[in-house]
């Protein structure tokens, strides 16, 4: 790993944010000339206000206390081995569901474990389809290697709700699956399902049963965090049994459901660290995305420009969230395959992934220095991105 990325990696564990550029620059030149370690700089971190500051509950660590397998095993299109979540009867729902699309489609699957929901719906559908997960023990990475889906993204993280929400206001996702996962959260179980129905269509959403007992994570909050779905026009798709813990409570079952985003779906800033439209061209500035099941685009409203929008996640972002799959060899392949006529901006932000290909955005806007595909692999490197 390059030095860079490793200021970075601790930057994002003890602080939960992106180094400054100038912080970057300072302390490569401090460890690269050999005047402070790696643990010196932790120990630096570690001292420093703004750590005492955070409350530790922020601070997130990889939850390793489930090993089971909780989804199938599927490879290449075939279920080698069973989880102890029945997760058939699940996709089913949402299979049929995604049928009524006929555009391909955008999927966040948070919280995927083994991937099953992601790979049957990138074998089934066109589009692109983002897990989110970040604990090793379900070998996520291994599995999309071994899959192989040019469709699939895997961002390896562990997402807290600030990060959802700076999700949101740069990305939308046709539908987001949110199946046994929002319980796991820190913060109030109703934040956290809102941010999620902002930044999509769609979302299906299961969540245990109030009654389980404490083989369930933060079982005693189930009892007392009722959530209210009635805004999301809530249908009820089946019930499965939990399958954790004594006989009594494997046999108590979830409700999956499938609730809408009745509100507008706006794109609310360029890329994290710049301002928001709002704030800087004024009311009603942000980018509405106009979707239905035949079509997906945005509008820009700021200047006279309506435009399908590309499936897919902005590199910028893929990296920020620790995007692994597509591997970082891969990216670069990408970087180096764009064919770029007369760029005028190659910030990443302006590159969409879907997995197979960079789609270049934006390039009218604006004479930025980041111009050429050298540049813009130079300012990820010093960013610690690559
Ligand atoms: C109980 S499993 C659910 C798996 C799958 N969604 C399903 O319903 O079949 C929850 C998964 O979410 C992951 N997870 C929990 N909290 C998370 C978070 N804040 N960000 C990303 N992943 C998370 C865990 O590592 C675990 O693999």
């Amino acid at each position: 790993m390059s030095i860079r990325k490793s200021i970075r990696k601790q930057y994002l564990k003890f602080l939960d944010r992106e180094p400054e550029l100038d912080d970057l620059d300072f302390y490569c030149t401090e460890l690269e000339s050999g005047r402070i370690t790696l643990d010196d700089l932790i120990l630096i971190i570690k001292n420093s206000d703004e750590y005492h500051k955070l409350p530790k509950s922020k601070i997130y660590e990889n939850d390793s206390s489930e090993i089971e397998t909780y989804n199938d095993i599927r490879i290449k299109g075939k279920t080698l081995s069973s989880g102890y979540r029945n997760s058939e009867e699940r996709y089913n729902e949402i299979y049929k569901f995604c049928k009524k699309f006929n555009r391909p489609i955008s999927v966040l699957d948070l919280g995927a474990a083994e991937g099953y929901f992601t790979f049957r719906l990138s074998e089934d559908f066109p589009g692109v389809f983002v897990a989110v997960e970040s604990n090793p023990q379900r070998k996520l990475l291994e599995l999309c290697i071994k899959n192989n889906n040019q469709n699939i993204l895997l961002l390896d993280k562990q997402m807290n709700l600030k990060h959802l929400k700076n999700l949101k206001e740069v990305q939308h996702f046709d539908v987001v699956l949110a199946l046994n996962v929002i319980h796991h959260f820190d913060e109030p179980f109703q934040d956290v399902l809102d941010t999620l129905i902002s930044m999509c269509s769609f979302c299906f959403m299961e969540h245990p049963n109030s009654l389980e007992d404490n083989s369930t994570k933060n079982s005693h909050r189930l009892k007392t965090e009722k959530m209210n779905f009635e805004k999301f026009k809530p249908q009820l798709l089946n019930k499965n049994e939990s399958g954790l813990g004594n006989s009594v409570n494997q046999k108590l079952e979830r409700n999956m459901w499938l609730l809408q985003n009745t509100k507008s779906k706006t794109i609310d800033r360029g890329w994290r660290g710049t301002s928001k439209y709002r704030d800087q061209f004024g009311l009603d500035a942000e980018i509405k995305i106009q979707s239905d099941f035949n079509e997906i685009n945005v509008n820009y409203g700021l200047r006279n420009e309506k435009r399908n929008w590309i499936q897919g996640v902005d590199l910028r972002t893929f990296l920020e969230y620790n995007g692994v799959y597509p591997t970082t060899e891969k990216i670069i392949n990408l970087i180096d395959e764009l064919e770029i006529d007369n760029a005028q901006d190659l910030g990443p932000h302006n590159l969409i992934l879907n997995g197979k290909k960079l789609f270049l955005i934006d390039q009218n806007d604006k004479l930025d220095d980041v111009n050429t595909k050298e540049k813009l692999k130079d300012f990820l490197k010093q960013s610690g991105l690559l």
